[in-house]
């Protein structure tokens, strides 16, 4: 399967909300309220975001989210809900690891998440602890 990733746009808006904002990925992210636009793209204080769209030939199928501080990359993910449970959500994530541009990546998963703890494992991230109830998990390349 072929991913390809392309920088989000403004015109993405209204699909990247949808998929933020349906319930499930709500329940498994840290900010569990509706999002505005404006929440979405805003990058934390001291980080960078690059926000992705990932692609099946031009089908957009899910998004990847890399924020960046020093020399870190947190990679956050969302696979569209029509499109779970297809092994996109394992193909997004190698995609942005490789567009990642730091040796360590992170990950903030939720113990009941276990899709995306497969995914993180498959990938070679180890899980590092927790924090605030979330699993932290890291992937430190040489
Ligand atoms: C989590 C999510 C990204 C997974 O994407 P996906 O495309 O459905 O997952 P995949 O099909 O690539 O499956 C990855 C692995 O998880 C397993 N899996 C998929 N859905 C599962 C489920 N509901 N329960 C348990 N395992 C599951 C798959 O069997 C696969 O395991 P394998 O590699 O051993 O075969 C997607 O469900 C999603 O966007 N959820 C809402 C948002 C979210 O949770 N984001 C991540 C925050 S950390």
């Amino acid at each position: 399967m072929t991913i390809a990733l392309r920088r989000a746009e403004e015109t993405d808006a209204a699909q990247l909300l949808a998929w933020r904002n349906d319930p499930e990925t709500r329940a498994n992210s840290r900010r569990q309220h509706i999002l505005t636009w404006a929440e979405l793209i805003e990058a934390p204080p001291g980080t960078r975001r690059e926000t992705y769209i990932g692609d099946i030939d031009g089908r957009p199928v899910g998004t990847v989210r890399l924020d960046y501080s020093d020399d870190l990359c947190e990679l956050s993910w969302t696979v569209a809900p029509a499109s779970r449970g297809q092994s996109i959500g394992r193909a997004l994530v190698e995609a942005a690891i490789a567009t990642a541009t730091t040796k360590r990546l992170t990950a903030e998963i939720k113990p009941g998440n276990r899709a995306s703890r497969r995914i993180a494992e498959a990938l070679g991230f180890k899980q590092m602890g927790k924090e605030r109830g979330l699993e932290i998990w890291q992937l430190e390349r040489p």
